[in-house]
């Protein structure tokens, strides 16, 4: 992890969002930082430079060619002096600027000129946020380890609904002041199976289990926070999937098999967390299964197993590590799914420890692999994700 971030560029480009950096820059002060707000021209007609100025205590720059600016602090020593470039909000026009490499004006050369960690907080109209041309500039910029904060969901100015709200400005502090960790997985694809399947028996109900989504979504997200790319295959639960994910969204074992037969050989790594349901009906009926008698007796097939299949694949198979859920004899089970699934790693959990793993926001896993082991005690999903990502990139590299 590198230094905290104390100095902080806020680069604020043309959008309605922008009135709300004046908030963001009064609680990045409160938190300690140092900001120097840095405005676009289209900026300045949605919040003054005297504003910002008001709530920074500095001088707002916004010209690239104004010699008493350049005398007190030249633009090159302004990129360096930053710890982070924050662009919020960044307009569609900016991202495009930044994927291409414009300087035209005195943020996007500042862009250019830093060695800083850079982040950007789009926000935009939705169909411009949805439209190709922008995802391809945000891929890019990801590509090049910015970092893309949000947009948020919800309503926008414009009386539009969708994605393309910037995140509000105690999210972005929040993001701002977040550890930052080193990109140890960029260039990596990763594909994850999370949550539970849902094995129709008639048209109204089904079979499942009560796997939340919680600990796959967690891995997806550390994943992503390291550089990775992600493409995330999820059984129904009620989770948003992490920004930049892919999502895949699947109901039955079956349908889950074609997606990761499809993503793994495309992957470098592949992560089996889903808890896939081991046998399905033997026929789904057509119509709803009507009461009959006192008992019922249904006839179930067996499932194909889906990280075995991955990890029985000829070419291109992707580094494979699978879950193991357990409630006796973890190790000795544990070591017999790496072995009999031909895995690479398997991370196991003890499922009947209460409050821990599923639908639970805490676990504890044991990682074994053919030749080591490591224990990961008790602590959220979300920082046992992370360690489980470094453990396993210490693994590919
Ligand atoms: O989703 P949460 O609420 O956060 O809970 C997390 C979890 C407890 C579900 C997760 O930590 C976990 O243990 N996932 C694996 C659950 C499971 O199905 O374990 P298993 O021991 O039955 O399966 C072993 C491995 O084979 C797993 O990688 C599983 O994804 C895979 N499998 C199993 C059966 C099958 N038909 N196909 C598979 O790919």
């Amino acid at each position: 992890m590198s230094q905290p971030v104390k100095n902080i560029v806020l680069g604020i480009s043309g959008g309605i969002a922008a009135y709300k950096c004046a908030e963001l820059v009064r609680r990045l002060t409160e938190r300690g930082c140092k900001v120097k707000v840095v405005m676009t021209e289209s900026a300045k007609h949605f919040i003054t430079p005297l504003t910002m100025q008001a709530v920074s205590s500095e001088m707002v720059a916004d010209s690239l060619l104004d010699p008493s600016a350049e005398a007190a602090m030249g633009h090159i020593e302004f990129a360096k002096w930053a710890d982070l470039i924050l662009v919020a909000p960044a307009s569609c026009n900016i991202l495009a600027k930044m994927a291409q490499g414009i300087a035209d004006d005195l943020l996007t050369t500042l862009l250019l000129a830093t060695p800083a960690k850079v982040a950007v907080a789009p926000a935009m109209n939705q169909l411009m946020y949805a439209h190709p041309a922008t995802q391809a500039n945000i891929a890019t910029l990801r590509a090049r380890d910015i970092a893309i904060w949000g947009p948020g969901k919800g309503e926008q100015a414009c009386g539009d609904v969708g994605s393309g709200r910037m995140l509000e400005p105690l999210e972005l502090v929040e993001r701002c002041l977040a550890p930052v960790q080193a990109p140890v997985l960029l260039g990596k694809t990763f594909t994850i199976t999370a949550g539970p399947t849902r094995e129709p028996l008639d048209p109204v109900r089904y079979i499942s289990n009560h796997s939340s989504g919680k600990m796959g979504f967690a891995l997806a997200k550390a994943a992503l926070e390291l550089g990775a790319t992600v493409n995330l295959i999820s059984g129904p639960v009620s989770l948003s999937a992490p920004e930049g994910a892919t999502l895949f969204p699947i109901e039955t074992a079956r349908d889950m098999l074609n997606s990761a037969l499809q993503l793994a050989p495309q992957s470098d790594v592949f992560i089996g967390c889903a808890a896939v349901a081991d046998y399905r009906a033997a026929t789904i009926a057509e119509h709803k299964i009507k009461k009959q008698g006192d008992e019922i007796t249904l006839t179930m097939v067996k499932n194909p197993d889906v990280i075995a299949h991955v990890a029985a694949l000829k070419e291109n198979r992707p580094y494979t590590v699978g879950f193991a859920a357990e409630t006796q004899d973890i190790q000795q089970y544990a070591k017999a799914k790496l072995k009999n699934k031909n895995l690479d790693m398997i991370c196991a959990n003890d499922v009947s420890v209460k409050g821990l793993g599923f639908n639970a926001n805490d676990n504890a896993l044991s990682l074994f692999w053919s030749d080591d082991c490591l224990n990961l005690p008790t602590t959220s999903k979300q920082q046992l994700a992370m360690q489980v990502m470094h453990a396993l990139s210490k693994r590919l590299n």
